[in-house]
């Protein structure tokens, strides 16, 4: 259900041009001769297990084909800090470059968005915390997934952590001009990756249509990606080979990235909360919390929620309770934790974690608003595992 209830002015950002096909990593010189770009020395930023896994001697070959000389800067390894962004930002400032190309997961493609803006205008990666505004265009840039999931291929945000906490750069010009969407890139993702990633992308989808800031764009694509997700992940997880599954899960991806428009709801801010805790990766920590975060915002437009229900159940009548009960199950079949006992965190931790919650992730995108006795009742059900019961007490208001 697309709603036009919401009067708000609102801009939705998108990257100028998606090119989706198997392989179409090896067209990107055609992209960049495309934008004219001068000179033809390309800044490549990729995870370190992209270079292991040979992808980027791939596409450097590709480039040089193509007419492009390109420097690699891989020393990205797990989540980026503050060290590797102002390492970057000499490497990148370091040789003239025509344009930056970032291959990798949401990591490397962050700091690729960083590596175009700062390679053109002066100043430190801390002169550009929060929202920003850059006095020069960026390089022109191209983002290239590894993974289907983060959706920061189609994103304006740039996350990394300086001294453990998130750090955001937050502009509309860290936009790419281009995605390349290469389903062939994700074969050898293992299925443990596959799930927690793709179940990443099924909550950006699921929260940005439960945002108060979920507009009819936001929407179309929520609603298509979690039909897509629920209709593939599960192959992409069993055969990992199944180019048809890879295709759907980078598209739907994609336009999980571009949901985020909307931004999230409670469910990223508990997964934010358990992995302050444990070494839970993040896809994994937002889809253990998205069923709580259904059931707690259920009371909210109860049709919206019974649409999304029935898309993704492919199920006239199915309700969020449903759809809640549908996602515990998949993260079951998916070998995925199902409650915060399960990744190690005690019952007396519950207090602390509320309280972080509600002080260092408010969010007020939340349709419900949060508050310490709201928020209490949701991590005791989640810590127990026991979305049944919170189902019931949702029902009950
Ligand atoms: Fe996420």
């Amino acid at each position: 259900m697309i709603s036009f209830d919401n009067p708000g002015v609102g801009t939705f950002t998108t990257p100028r041009q998606v090119m989706m096909g198997d392989g179409a990593s090896a067209k990107l010189a055609d992209l960049l001769k495309g934008w004219q770009v001068q000179p033809a020395r390309v800044l490549l930023v990729a995870d370190r297990e992209v270079t292991r896994l040979g992808l980027i001697d791939a596409i450097r070959g590709s480039l040089a084909v193509g007419g492009f000389e390109a420097a690699v800067f891989d020393a990205i390894v797990g989540e980026p800090l503050l060290e590797t962004a102002l390492d970057l930002t000499d490497f990148a400032r370091g040789q003239a470059f025509g344009a930056v190309v970032g291959v990798g997961g949401g990591s490397a493609m962050d700091m690729a968005k960083l590596a175009a803006a700062l390679a053109t205008n002066a100043g430190g990666v801390k002169d550009y915390l929060g929202i920003a505004t850059f006095p020069k265009a960026p390089l022109p840039l191209a983002l290239v997934p590894t993974t289907a999931g983060t959706g920061a291929e189609a994103t304006s945000v740039s996350m990394f952590s300086i001294e453990g906490r998130k750090s955001i750069v937050l502009s509309s010009q860290l936009i790419p001009l281009a995605a390349v969407l290469d389903p062939s890139l994700t074969l050898s993702l293992p299925p443990r990756v596959t799930a927690a990633t793709g179940l990443d992308a099924l909550s950006h989808a699921c929260e940005a249509y439960m945002s108060i800031r979920a507009n009819p764009f936001t929407d179309g694509h929520a609603l298509t990606a979690a039909g897509i997700i629920a209709r593939w992940l599960k192959t992409a997880y069993d055969d990992g080979a199944n180019l048809e599954a890879r295709r759907a899960m980078i598209f739907a991806a994609y336009l999980g990235g571009l949901c985020l428009n909307a931004g999230v709801v409670v469910g990223h801010s508990v997964a934010y909360t358990i992995a302050n805790r444990t070494r839970t990766p993040h896809g994994i920590s937002c889809t253990m919390a998205l069923p709580y975060t259904i059931l707690f915002n259920c009371t909210v437009k109860p049709e919206r929620l019974k649409a999304l229900a029935e898309v993704v159940l492919k199920s006239p009548g199915a309700a969020a309770e449903d759809l809640a009960l549908w996602i515990d199950d998949l993260n079951a079949d998916l070998g995925m934790p199902r409650s915060l006992k399960e990744v190690g965190i005690a019952a007396e931790s519950l207090d602390e974690m509320v309280e972080e919650c509600l002080t260092r992730y408010p969010r007020p995108t939340n349709p419900v608003g949060l508050s310490r006795e709201r928020l209490k009742p949701l991590y005791e059900a989640m810590h127990a595992g026991d979305v049944r019961g919170f189902a019931q007490r949702a029902s009950r208001g």
